[in-house]
Order: C-alpha cells, then sequence, then structure tokens
C-alpha cells in the first residue's frame, strides 16, 4: 500500500464492500411470507401473525403487553397519547436524537421541550431532565442511541419526584440491557421501529410495549379506528385511525427474534476489537461511552469521538476515500428550524455535536475483520489530519 491516502490518490485500506442490510432473507422468512401470501390473510384484521409478533417480542423484551403498527414515529405519538399525554403538555425530549422525537409530539398538539444531554454518553441525565421542567410539563421520553441504553435509574428517579410518564424510544435498541433488564420494560411504555436501516427490519413497522393494561388497550384502540378489543366493527369509542401492521411486516420480523442475539453479538465483536486497536492507537479517537448501569449495548450503530481539533467534514471525506464510510450524525434537534419554533429549546442550540462521527450497522455487521480495517483507515487518515493541522499552524508562523 502507498503511503499516499486514499483521497490523495493512494490505494483504499477497504475495498467498501461493507454487508449489505438488511441481510438476505432466511428460509423461515421465506417461508412465512409465502404462507401469508397464499393465505390471503394479509392484514391484522385478518390474519393471527400481527397479533403472534406483539406477545413474542413483548415477551423476548420483559414486558406484558404489545401493539403492532405502522412505523416507530406513530408508534411516540400514540404511546404518549395512550400514556395519558394531552394537547398543551410538555415533554422533554433529548437534543441528540432524531427528529421524530419532537414531530411526533407535536403531532398529538403538546409542545416538545428540547432538553440538553450529558457530553459523555450523549444521553438526558437526572440534571438535564430537571432544568427542563417546567409545570406544564408531563412526560419525558427517553432515547436508546445507538443501541445504548439511556441512563434510567436517575430518570426514573426525578419523573417519579414530578409524577411523569416515561416514554422509552427504542427505535434504535431491540434487544438491549439495562441493569440486566431489556429495555422497553423500563418506563411506562416504550417503541420500537423496524425501519429499513433498524436491527429488526420489515421495510416499514413498529411496536409499542407496557406492563399497563389500560395503556396497551388504548393503544391499540387508537391504532384500529377506535375500536375495542372484541368490540363491534362499527363501535368506536375514541377518535381513532387505521395504524395497522401488514402480516408480511410480521412475517419478516417474527424469525428475526430467534436471531437476533446472534447478529448483536457479531456488532458487539465489532465494537469490542475497535475499541481496543483505537486504545491501543493513542485514543485520538475512542468510541462514545455507555452510561453507568448498562448491560448490553445492541450496537445499532457506533458513535466515535474525534479528540482535538480536527476538520470533521475533510475526515469524513478522507474515510470514505478509504472504503470506511462514516456519518456526521444528527444536528442539535433545537437547529432544525421548523421544529424549533414549535418547541421550548431549554440551552444553547448551536450545533456542538461537530467532534462525532457515526459508524453504520452494516458496518458493524463485519464483525472482528471490519474492526481491524476501520481502525486502520482512522489510523493514517488522522495521523495525516494531525500532520495537516501542523502544517496549517506553521504557515501561521
Ligand atoms: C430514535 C428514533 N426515534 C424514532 C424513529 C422513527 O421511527 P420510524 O422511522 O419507524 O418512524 C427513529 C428512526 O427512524 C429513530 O431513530
Amino acid at each position: 500500500m502507498s503511503d499516499r491516502l486514499a483521497i490523495d490518490g493512494g490505494t483504499p485500506v477497504h475495498d467498501g464492500r461493507w454487508p449489505a442490510w438488511p441481510p438476505p432473507a432466511d428460509e423461515r422468512q421465506r417461508a412465512l411470507l409465502a404462507e401469508v401470501l397464499d393465505s390471503g390473510a394479509w392484514g391484522a384484521t385478518s390474519g393471527p401473525l400481527c397479533d403472534e409478533l406483539a406477545e413474542r417480542f413483548a415477551a423476548s423484551h420483559g414486558a406484558r403487553h404489545g401493539v403492532t403498527l405502522t412505523n416507530g414515529t406513530l408508534a411516540l405519538f400514540v404511546a404518549l397519547q395512550s400514556a395519558g399525554v394531552e394537547p398543551g403538555d410538555e415533554v422533554i425530549v433529548p437534543a441528540y436524537t432524531f427528529v421524530a422525537c419532537a414531530t411526533s409530539v407535536l403531532l398529538l398538539g403538546a409542545t416538545p421541550v428540547i432538553a440538553e444531554v450529558d457530553p459523555q454518553h450523549l444521553h438526558l441525565s437526572a440534571e438535564t431532565v430537571r432544568s427542563a421542567i417546567s409545570p406544564r410539563t408531563r412526560a419525558v421520553m427517553v432515547v436508546h442511541l445507538a443501541g445504548s441504553p439511556a441512563p434510567m435509574r436517575e430518570i426514573l428517579d426525578v419523573a417519579s419526584e414530578h409524577d411523569l410518564v416515561v416514554i422509552e424510544d427504542s427505535a434504535q435498541a431491540h434487544g438491549a440491557r439495562y441493569d440486566d433488564r431489556p429495555v422497553g420494560s423500563l418506563g411506562t411504555a416504550a417503541t420500537f421501529s423496524f425501519q429499513s436501516s433498524k436491527a429488526m427490519t420489515a421495510g416499514e413497522g413498529g411496536l409499542i410495549l407496557t406492563d399497563d393494561a389500560a395503556i396497551a388497550d388504548r393503544a391499540w384502540s387508537l391504532c384500529n379506528v377506535g375500536r375495542e378489543r372484541g368490540g363491534q366493527w362499527y363501535g368506536h369509542a375514541r377518535v381513532g385511525w387505521n395504524l395497522r401492521m401488514t402480516e408480511f411486516q410480521a412475517a419478516l420480523l417474527l424469525p428475526w427474534l430467534d436471531r437476533l442475539d446472534d447478529e448483536i453479538a457479531l456488532r458487539e465483536s465489532f465494537a469490542t476489537a475497535l475499541a481496543a486497536q483505537l486504545h491501543a492507537q493513542g485514543g485520538e479517537v475512542d468510541v462514545v461511552a455507555d452510561p453507568q448501569g448498562t448491560t448490553r449495548n445492541s450496537r445499532h450503530l457506533l458513535i466515535l469521538r474525534l479528540r482535538g481539533p480536527r476538520d470533521r467534514d475533510w475526515v469524513a471525506a478522507a474515510l470514505e476515500a478509504e472504503g470506511v464510510p462514516v456519518d456526521l450524525g444528527y444536528p442539535h434537534l433545537g437547529s432544525i428550524e421548523p421544529v424549533a419554533a414549535k418547541s421550548r429549546v431549554v440551552g444553547d442550540p448551536a450545533d456542538r455535536y461537530t467532534d462525532l462521527l457515526w459508524l453504520r450497522q452494516p458496518m458493524l455487521m463485519a464483525g472482528e475483520a471490519g474492526a481491524v480495517k476501520t481502525a486502520e483507515a482512522l489510523h493514517r487518515v488522522l495521523a495525516d489530519a494531525r500532520s495537516r493541522d501542523r502544517l496549517a499552524q506553521d504557515e501561521r508562523y
């Protein structure tokens, strides 16, 4: 390999062919899909699979009840409403998350309160939640970001002090564990997404978990045009919508439950190997830490932090050229103007996440061998970035 970086015309560290996501469909998915197709029972009102998925997913995540639906955004909207959040209430959401955390609150006519995250682990903390509470606060939405569980102990303590509903947005954390319990079983209710990039996917899809039978019944009703379970077809106890998942989606997701653990272990092998290599290279870049109490990070993404000043855009472009694609990740939620205009923003929305880089799930599925190549590319690119910094400094003096 030449000494020159690929961005300067050298040979890339990696050929850029990372595992595909989603992985190829397995035999059980193909068989179940064909069964649904042949049965003609394609919708959840006629087939059994959505109910089976809700039950098995709930059991595997330590919750009593599950409700399947169209996607993770509407899962948040329905979970909030089912847990008693009303128009005019305030819902605390983290500043570092996907936009749906705020837009689901807006859909309900409630106000997102965009609270700071702890710079160490990028989650809400007791302190940041406390500083966002007002007399109108009704709920806090924690996000198990990138597969890393939020620090639930301290957040649940604040929530119980102030009588707040806690919604766990687990869109990125299927199979993660905190305090030896699965995420999805820790708050008032939890939501999951099965959108294309997620750890279990059917292209789209969502699921709500809760231990509270009344919340589960309301959620089911909201997703089923306001009907009551077992009630009249044209009986509508409340205003609701058709937010149902299809049987085809459940057919793709049910077999996935049996391989989720193996896939998490494979992604963990990437994360562990990369963290060790980065440490050995001197810690110019490292993996963002998990909060205390984390039992299992499900490694949906790996978020890296560049230490020291670096031109992140150039680093990302140079890594891409080496065959190691990275993302720049989220802006501060409060810097997204149409959202901020309808939210209460606590703290300074100036983008302060400019030292972060994301490695996406398909790369992590390359396991240890993928981590070795990623570490090599990072090492080469950061060494070059360092000498460019030095050159820039020399030129200044
Ligand atoms: C943290 C988070 N919350 C909510 C969502 C919304 O899920 P969906 O795309 O299924 O609507 C996503 C992903 O898209 C997400 O990453």
